[in-house]
């Protein structure tokens, strides 16, 4: 949620041309305000307003700075406190019109702190939580402190989850950056140029070095050189410079679109790359779910859809109950009951999801549990606080719906369930190979719906403009899937969704049918299909348009159904069970087309932001 961008050079760069590029990688993570600042001949320049970012750019020339600037702060805004306007978009600025800051998270103490430094005479502008943080820096200076040490004080003051990159104009040679909680990647290209930004895309093009910064540290960033800081210990640190193995195409659009559209046609690559995971980071998994007496699986929104179809997949081979759970209900749900040493599967693409990270930590500081990650970002903060962690092979993910980590996930969790399965011997070795092979065929099964489904994909949404109202249908393992093409549905289209058992659907949600209500009953051929054969009628019955997703030989509930989109896969139990994995990229296309062809752009929800920072 909001998305900052730092950048300090010696070089004779385009600084506004490389801060506007860079803010536009960071626009998924919010889209409702943006501003950059500079410093030329010790004064503050800003630009910031409502809106997106080209139509700010269109007024403001947002890449056009002041002959000089060798250094720039920039935002991008998902709105938390006040509303999208002019005044509460970033960056703000102190009393003397001196700092210029921007942050991604959330003071929590902000109020205590305004009011405290309204006391001391600091007037404010905006309704931001933000602002305190240039005025609290300002009230240090004032005190004799210089730049550096007043905003170690003011941070250390300052209570919640946050990201924030300042720059003031008597200290035109360093910007600083402090993280606590909100991610925070620091890029080098040495002896030349600095960046700071939220997320690695933002500077990609110009280098792939970078330090991560962990929560309670500080960074002075000068032109090629970074040096850190604990905020809590006082003391000066040295972290570890990493390499970026991504590719800068990942991080643009490469003819597409959308970047949703770019990632959905990346997803044989992804699920290629994750099946290559080397075997012991898999087998470390394995063993502690084996040997441990109760798990539990938690994640949010799509990342919990994929942890639902990974509970039913490891289930069937380790012969023990997982128990899955929303990670903002985590700790209320289990305060008085969570049995200590159990073991956690936290799942989250960005590895930043603030429920999801105050799970793990309360399930780690308070119930000794064992923290086994599954995230898409190396260096995220759930990495850091998990006992061990894989990272999925999706590349980044700039569509605001998550598409490609959502499979990678999946998939992950199918090939831990099947390293149970050899471990425990629970199911004959041919029986293990079938379902090896079955897994390792995932990616072509994708690759040949996006080879040759995409007209018809496209033309079936004609036939749904005018509903919205939408059903996702299915039993089994395939109610993960009905939720998460369903969300996608809802969360790009904004069309209503649900997305629910079809057994359960009967109690109460069937009484919406009328004539032409669309119910997209997901219908592999497993275990529930007979059945899932009689809820069908049950909804045509009643008059509703029923678009199935089927495998290729499908007889019964195509012939039933008004629409039929096929999966050209093998109508084998071994194929069922990854059914979440090869059935999906089709109702995300779906979902994708339809919001295109209502006008609206997919990368950019309303009211969404890729990662949720906030509470
Ligand atoms: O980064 P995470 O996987 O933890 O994110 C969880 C959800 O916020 C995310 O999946 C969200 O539901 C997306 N909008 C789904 O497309």
């Amino acid at each position: 949620m909001c998305g900052i961008f730092g950048l300090i050079t010696n070089q004779e760069i385009d600084i506004g041309k490389i801060t506007l590029e860079s803010i536009k990688r960071l626009e998924y993570r919010g889209y409702d305000s943006c501003g950059v600042a500079t410093i030329t001949d010790g004064k503050l320049f800003i630009k910031k307003d409502a809106g997106k970012i080209d139509e700010i750019h269109k007024k403001l020339k947002l890449d056009s700075f002041p002959n000089g600037s060798k250094l720039a702060v920039a935002h991008t805004r998902w709105a938390t406190h006040g509303p999208p306007t002019k005044i509460n978009s970033h960056p703000h600025v102190d009393c003397s019109n001196k700092i210029a800051i921007c942050h991604n998270g959330i003071i929590d103490n902000f109020i205590e702190l305004k009011e405290d430094l309204i006391s001391k005479g600091h007037e404010f502008k905006s309704e931001t939580d933000t602002e305190v943080i240039a005025h609290l820096i300002e009230e240090f200076m004032n005190m004799g402190l210089d730049f550096k040490e007043a905003s170690k004080e003011a941070m250390k003051k300052c209570v919640g989850g946050f990201a924030i990159v300042a720059c003031h104009v008597d200290y035109p040679n360093y910007l600083i950056v402090v993280r606590k909680e909100s991610p925070l990647i620091v890029g080098i290209e040495e002896g030349k140029t600095a960046y700071c930004a939220s997320d690695i895309p933002a500077f990609l093009p110009y280098t792939r070095k970078c330090y991560v910064l962990n929560d309670n540290e500080m960074a002075v960033l000068r032109a090629g050189e970074v040096e850190f800081y604990s905020l809590q210990e006082e003391k000066k640190i040295s972290k570890e410079l990493q390499e970026i193995e991504w590719s800068i195409d990942a991080a643009e659009k490469g003819g597409y679109d959308h970047f949703m559209l770019k990632e959905i046609h990346e997803e044989p690559l992804a699920l290629r790359k994750t099946l290559k995971i080397p075997k012991d980071e898999i087998q470390k998994f394995a063993k502690i779910l084996v040997n441990s007496e109760k798990i539990y699986i938690t994640a949010a929104g799509t990342s919990f859809y994929a942890s639902l179809a990974g509970k039913f997949i490891i289930t069937r081979f380790l012969g023990k109950y997982i128990e899955a759970i929303e990670c903002s209900e985590f700790q209320i749900q289990l305060e008085d009951c969570m049995e200590n040493n159990a073991a956690v599967i936290a799942v989250s693409q960005s590895g930043e999801t603030i429920d999801l990270i105050e799970a793990v930590r309360w399930a780690k500081e308070k119930k000794n549990a064992k923290i086994l990650a599954i995230t898409n970002i190396v260096g995220s903060s759930l990495t850091r606080y998990s006992d061990e962690a894989i990272v999925t092979r999706a590349g980044p993910e700039i569509g605001v719906a998550a598409t490609k980590t959502y499979s990678t996930q999946v998939l992950t969790l199918a090939i831990i369930a099947l390293e149970i399965a050899e471990i425990l011997k629970s199911i004959p070795d041919e029986e293990l190979e079938k379902y090896r092979k079955a897994l390792a065929k995932t990616p072509d099964i994708v690759e040949h719906l996006l080879n040759n489904d995409i007209k018809k994909l496209k033309k079936i949404v004609r036939n749904l403009e005018k509903s919205h109202n939408f059903f996702f249908l299915a039993r089994g393992i395939s109610i993960a899937t009905a939720k998460e093409g369903g969300l996608k549905l809802k969360e790009i289209a904004c069309r209503f969704v649900e997305g629910y058992s079809a057994a359960h659907a009967k109690h109460g949600p069937i009484s919406l049918v009328r004539k032409g209500f669309p119910i997209i009953f997901i219908a592999p051929p497993d275990e529930t299909y007979e059945r899932l054969v009689g809820n069908v009628m049950e909804f045509k019955a009643r008059g509703g348009l029923i678009i199935s997703v089927v495998v290729e030989s499908d007889k019964i509930i195509s012939e039933l159904s008004d629409i039929t989109i096929r999966i050209d896969q093998p109508a084998s139990k071994y194929f069922n069970l990854f059914t979440p994995i090869t059935f999906i990229p089709a109702l995300q296309l779906l979902a994708y087309f339809y919001a295109v062809y209502v006008g609206l752009n997919p990368d950019q929800p309303q009211n969404l932001a890729k990662t949720v920072t906030v509470h």
